[in-house]
């Protein structure tokens, strides 16, 4: 049985997270990263699996002790990713390109291809990689990470900060709308892309600065993070339990309607049926009830248990957020 999620943590204060347990080691052959730099960083830290495949509950576990995400929000956006990229059966998730190493597949449409898997959780218009329409949606991107220090030197005095969040939110969304025809910006991308925005000031500041809305990331160590999955030396996690501080600001800043481009550049067209900040519940149920449902249309025997418990592990993570639980499988 796939195991119930990890708690929030019992001591939940900044402390040391670059110690002697957790040394920074170099890719070995077969070892996957992927699109996100702060699951890469605690691989390449043995917070998680260094190969890159790990349960839910290591993803869990890691995440709050080595950046002290938020219990609710790691909950929501793990089991997230699990439902649509990992192996409801072995219990195993890739945080990259798809591998035999989470075991056999369920038959298709179940994709089991790690986070590297473009639409169901990745999306366009990353910071530091580039859109699926390009060719690679995973791997560091220099022509973007130069990007990401031009804003930061023109709009947070050379470090990344919540004005420079914005700006450069604006700018990725626009260059995909201007470039990409496949360019799709409806939820839950549309969510993920202005959380992510809000990431690097809110988890890779170190946490013995206690101010997180007017943290500033360094170019130094931005480039540690996103490009060689890496602490600062000395690095300490933020100071208290942390979530996606300031992404109502930085939608405000520059506000957009979810929607995608039609075939063509510039063909931007919002999509009502797409949840937005109006309407958070329905990035929940539209994600059960299309994406996964997609996915698994018709599951049997521990496959559809699994999705139940999974799914239900999903909704824990925000629960009292006042959303109406969904049962597409049942319950047991
Ligand atoms: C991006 C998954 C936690 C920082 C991503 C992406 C995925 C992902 C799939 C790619 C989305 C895209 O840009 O297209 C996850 C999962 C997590 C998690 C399953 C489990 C809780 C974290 C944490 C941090 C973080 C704890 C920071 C410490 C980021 C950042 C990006 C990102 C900054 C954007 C990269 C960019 O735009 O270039 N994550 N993530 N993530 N993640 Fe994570
Ligand atoms: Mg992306």
């Amino acid at each position: 049985l796939p195991p119930p999620p990890p708690g929030p943590l019992t001591s939940n204060g900044t402390k040391l997270v670059y110690d002697r347990n957790h040394p920074w080691k170099p890719l070995r052959k077969g070892d996957i990263r992927g699109p996100c730099p702060g699951l890469n960083t605690l691989a390449s830290h043995g917070y998680l699996p260094r190969d890159g495949v790990a349960s839910p509950s290591q993803i869990i576990t890691a995440v709050q002790e080595g950046f002290n995400m938020d219990s609710g929000l790691a909950r929501f956006v793990t089991y997230g990713a699990h439902l649509v990229d990992g192996n409801l059966v072995t219990d195993l998730l890739s945080i990259g390109g798809k591998t035999k190493k989470t075991g056999k597949d369920a038959p298709p449409p179940a994709i089991i291809g790690g986070l590297n898997t473009h639409r169901v959780f990745e999306g366009d218009s990353s910071m530091t990689r580039g859109d699926d329409f390009f060719g690679d949606n995973h791997s560091f991107n220099q022509t973007l990470f130069d990007q990401f220090v031009e804003y930061s030197n023109r709009f947070g005095g050379g470090s990344y900060n919540i004005t420079v969040a914005a700006e450069l939110r604006h700018r990725r969304i626009q260059e995909s709308i201007a470039s990409n025809p496949e360019f799709d910006f409806t939820s839950p991308r549309f969510f993920t892309a202005f959380a992510e925005s809000t990431f690097p000031y809110a988890f890779f500041v170190d946490g013995r600065i206690s101010n997180r809305t007017s943290a500033a990331l360094d170019m130094t160590n931005a480039t540690l993070f996103f490009r060689d999955s890496k602490f600062p030396r000395d690095f300490w996690r933020p100071p208290a339990p942390t979530g996606a501080i300031g992404i109502i600001e930085i939608f405000s800043a520059y506000p957009i309607a979810p929607g995608r481009n039609v075939g063509a550049v510039n063909t931007y067209t919002p999509d009502p049926t797409s949840a937005d900040f109006g309407n958070f519940c329905l990035l929940y149920t539209n994600f059960v009830n299309n994406t996964v449902k997609s996915l698994y249309p018709d599951p049997k025997g521990v496959l559809r248990r699994n999705l139940i418990l999974n799914l239900r592990y999903f909704y824990g993570g925000i629960a009292g957020g006042g959303c109406e639980e969904i049962f597409p499988y049942g319950q047991i």
